[in-house]
């Protein structure tokens, strides 16, 4: 992988890159077509498609991740993808023979809350096997998904601060027709949890409204909280892990909502947990 992405780089061919774990559906396409509008017709686009252990927690769904290589190429192929980069487990994390893989990328500050909270181990994963996959690729762009709010902002703070080459764009959500965002574990969800895992998009709608509805457009985070719970607790199969409302730059959290305010929740279907988020 590296030897061609050097090549690219003597050649003056630049490189966009998409790093997806696979089971591509129309979220990751959007992020492909984006790519290539970044890079022209002159440029490269290569997608990884790795399921990265080191992000995933003891109890959590790795070994039930979907998987389908096959319709990834496949889809790939039509949408012009020039390379996809899927790497063993060995390749990635054995790749020095006789040496551990002792080296690992830690952003600690933005990372501590909402996801890095509820999944301890999760971003030490995501920005090691992502810096690994920028050190491999040498790409000049990497597109990243609006869905994974936090993941794009954390992203963005590794390369900055360690002075990576390369350019993070964040593509909007895509959604099915009731609201749900995208991603590749809604197939999880049995019917039931289907129909009402669009109550994740309809909380930030509701949050919208309550705080548009509000004299001065400002509200106590206790009250928009509560009122928010309370609209999830209508369905009987969603548990809410967190619910949260913070500066879209810092990250931090806010006690008055005022228009501009980033909300972001995650809640879970039986064992599926699903995340959105969006700018009041
Ligand atoms: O968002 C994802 O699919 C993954 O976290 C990523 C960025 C591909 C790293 O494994």
């Amino acid at each position: 992988m590296q030897k061609w992405a050097l090549e690219m780089k003597r050649a003056g061919i630049p490189v966009a890159l998409v790093p997806t774990m696979g089971a591509l559906h129309q979220g990751h396409y959007s992020l492909i077509r984006s790519a290539r509008r970044t890079v022209g017709e002159q440029g490269v686009i290569v997608v990884s498609i790795y399921i990265n252990p080191m992000q995933f927690g003891a109890c959590e769904d790795l070994t039930s991740y979907p998987r389908n290589l096959k319709e990834d190429l496949a889809g790939c192929r039509r949408e012009g993808v020039d390379l996809v980069f899927a790497p063993r487990d060995k390749a990635m994390y054995a790749n020095c023979p006789g040496q551990a893989h002792s080296t690992v990328v830690i952003e600690s500050d933005i990372s501590r809350t909402m996801e890095g909270a509820s999944r301890p181990e999760h971003f030490k994963g995501v920005t090691t096997v992502v810096c690994k996959l920028f050190m491999l690729t040498l790409p000049e762009f990497a597109v990243f998904g609006a869905k994974d709010y936090q993941q794009a902002a954390v992203i963005r703070r590794m390369a900055g601060n360690l002075n990576i080459p390369v350019k993070i764009s964040v593509a909007p959500t895509v959604r099915e027709k009731d609201g749900l965002a995208m991603s590749s574990r809604n197939i999880h969800l049995k019917p039931i949890q289907r129909q009402q895992a669009k109550v994740l998009h309809e909380s930030i709608q509701e949050a919208r409204k309550l705080l548009h509805g509000h004299q001065k457009h400002e509200i106590n985070v206790r009250q928009l909280k509560k009122n928010i719970e309370k609209h999830i607790q209508r369905y009987d199969e969603a548990r809410l892990d967190y619910l949260e409302f913070f500066d879209p730059n810092t990250f931090k959290t806010r006690n008055m909502i005022r228009t501009g305010t980033h909300m972001a929740l995650a809640v879970y279907f039986g064992k599926t947990r699903l995340i959105d988020n969006g700018r009041l």
